[in-house]
């Protein structure tokens, strides 16, 4: 202030607020845009008829049956997302230590793709290959002799399988989740020697031990109730490390993936920079339960605002590098968007 109590600062060069002042400069300025075609929306089918089950840690997500499912990929598609990703929820007297109801023609994963594949042929569908839901003891692979680590080389013969079983039911991508080593090089030789070299392979390749996953355990059966939550730490990786992220993203691009994908997403939006600057391919990142559920708490609590928490939370995972964006909000946000 000068005597007369008049701003002294009038030959400020530099007034950044300038390109803040107003909606339509903001627009003009604004460096990342999440679009719906940046989108691809999970979802949940279960076995049997009836109305859809509500996952009670995912509010809006539901357990749907076969043609619940349809319908609702019908809807997803009319609003221009691009894909869905579909995950099984099987009964628990399916389930056994080998996951051996992947393998079965039974499993509700492959009609579920049949019939979304017939309803709506330009939805790319995504499945996930792992035997998580299919497993009584929850774990991604079948277990070694003794019990206590997940065997490599055995449940990627197995994966080799499903992932092929995936594509005849008509999958565009399958998504290796399990982190096994060497299961990206097997799974894409596996499916063109079964003639299902057009089939993509969109790979977890940076898939982290987080404490994020829980609801989605949840909503697929994989959560033990009581019990502490099920280590993964022997395959997936550890939440501390970004080099080890690299070498995990190189491996899989070697290997022949055709998209690289990191999970979590919020938590690791260093992550996802460090892999999209390295890799040629294109990077997906995935909003995980945990992700989706904290935010809807909050907000039920009054201690966010919903839209604006959720909203910046996709466009931060936008600008941390990542090409797509698996999201429980894709649907709701794509209704918004058009
Ligand atoms: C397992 C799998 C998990 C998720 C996708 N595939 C959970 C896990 O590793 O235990 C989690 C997705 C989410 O939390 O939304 N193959």
């Amino acid at each position: 202030m000068n005597k007369k109590g008049k701003a002294v600062m009038k030959d400020l060069m530099r007034r950044p607020r300038r390109n803040r002042a107003g909606t339509a400069i903001r627009a003009l300025v604004r460096e990342t845009r999440l679009g719906v075609e940046d989108l691809i929306y999970p979802l949940f089918v279960r076995e049997g008829k009836g109305a859809p089950e509500a996952v009670e840690s995912m509010p809006g997500v539901f357990r749907y049956s076969v043609s619940d499912l349809v319908k609702e990929c019908k809807e997803v598609a009319a609003l221009g997302i691009p894909a869905v990703a579909i995950f099984p929820c099987i009964k628990t007297e399916h389930k056994d230590a080998k996951g051996s109801y992947a393998l079965s023609k039974k499993n509700v994963l492959f009609h579920a793709v049949k019939e979304v594949k017939a309803a709506c042929p330009e939805l790319l569908v995504i499945t996930d290959v792992a035997l998580d839901p299919y497993t009584d003891h929850g774990h991604d692979g079948i277990l070694d002799a003794k019990g206590n680590d997940v065997a490599n080389d055995a449940t990627i013969a197995i994966l080799q399988e499903l992932a092929i079983r995936e594509a005849k039911a008509g999958a565009d991508l399958v998504a290796p989740s399990d982190m096994m080593d060497g299961r990206i090089g097997a799974i894409r030789s596996a499916l063109d020697a079964a003639g299902f070299e057009k089939t993509g392979i969109l790979s977890y390749a940076v898939k982290f031990a987080s404490a994020m996953y829980g609801p989605f355990r949840d909503a697929v059966g994989s959560r033990k109730s009581g019990k502490p939550p099920i280590d993964k730490r022997g395959y997936q990786m550890d939440p501390a490390n970004v080099r080890e992220a690299l070498l995990e993203a190189g491996l899989d691009e070697d290997e022949g993936a055709d998209i690289l994908m990191v999970k979590p997403a919020g938590h690791y939006l260093d992550v996802i920079r460090a892999v999209s600057e390295q890799t040629t391919l294109p990077v997906a990142a995935y909003q995980v339960s945990g992700e989706y559920s904290q935010i809807h708490a909050a907000a039920k609590l009054g201690w966010l605002s919903y839209e604006a928490a959720r909203d910046e939370s996709l466009l931060a995972i936008k600008r941390a590098g990542a090409d797509m964006i698996l999201t429980y909000f894709a649907k709701e946000v794509a209704k918004g968007l058009k």
